[in-house]
């Protein structure tokens, strides 16, 4: 892995309204994670709440996974972009010229030195092989996974969202530089919840998972912050011996 970036950790802000985001961001430290904003919190507060976590030090990955003709999420890609995002994400199922208009306008718009990161979504987790075949899909999901995950690196984007589960054989078929962003990530000892298939940090990283998105195991906790740390401190262990 020659990826150079030692914060790993995304911490997924899933609130309903800004103050709780705020709130819940003031107890974690910018140097250590990053936040995800996702669609409902978006939805309610728009890019205020992004500007917020900026003015804050954080770095946003817009979980937005924007799906249309390539002109729209381009340009919807591009606005992200002038917002500064540190990551943004479309699905990979809008096809290559979606995805190639997309990566450009995000080249164009980028504000910084440092270009917004690009990534898809390739296939659903809540989708099962029955749910592909009512779509005329008669494959595996993971068969589909990959697929995807080819298509996106090939339309020039910078890696994929994808189950911890999926991380090894998308790994397996990427450059050392595409980036794995994997949620369903619950630290030894921690609440599962509803997650099904889930994998600890340590476990993650050894799949190949470049970015480890995690929600209430951080943000239920009653030291943020110190969860923050605890599960960045497991992934350097991991990383230390991959
Ligand atoms: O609280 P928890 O760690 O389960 O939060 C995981 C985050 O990752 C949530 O924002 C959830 O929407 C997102 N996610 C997921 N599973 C996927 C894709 C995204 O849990 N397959």
């Amino acid at each position: 892995m020659s990826i150079e970036d030692n914060k790993r950790v995304i911490v997924a802000l899933d609130y309903p309204e800004a103050d709780s985001a705020i709130a819940m961001a003031k107890q974690l430290d910018p140097e250590v994670s990053r936040v995800k904003v996702g669609k409902e919190l978006f939805t309610r507060c728009g890019p205020d709440v992004v500007e917020r976590l900026h003015a804050l030090g954080f770095e946003v990955f817009l979980d937005l996974k924007f799906h249309d003709i390539p002109n729209t999420v381009a340009k919807a890609c591009g606005v992200a972009a002038e917002l500064g995002v540190w990551m943004v994400n479309v699905h990979a199922s809008g096809g290559r010229r979606m995805m190639e208009a997309a990566r450009e306008e995000v080249e164009k718009r980028s504000q910084g030195p440092q270009r917004t990161s690009l990534i898809a979504v390739t296939v659903l987790t809540s989708m099962e092989r029955s749910d592909l075949a009512e779509m005329g899909l008669d494959i595996d999901p993971i068969d589909q996974v990959k697929r995807l995950a080819t298509l996106t690196e090939s339309s020039g984007l910078d890696g994929v969202v994808c189950s911890a589960q999926e991380a090894a054989a998308i790994r397996a078929q990427a450059s050392d530089q595409f980036q794995l962003v994997t949620p369903g990530i619950r630290p030894a000892g921690s609440v599962v919840g509803d997650q099904r298939r889930i994998m600890t940090p340590a476990e993650a990283i050894a799949a190949g998972s470049t970015y480890l998105v995690v929600g209430r195991p951080i943000t239920g906790s009653e030291d943020p912050k110190a969860a923050a740390i605890a599960v960045q401190s497991e992934v350097d262990l991991a990383l230390g011996s991959r």
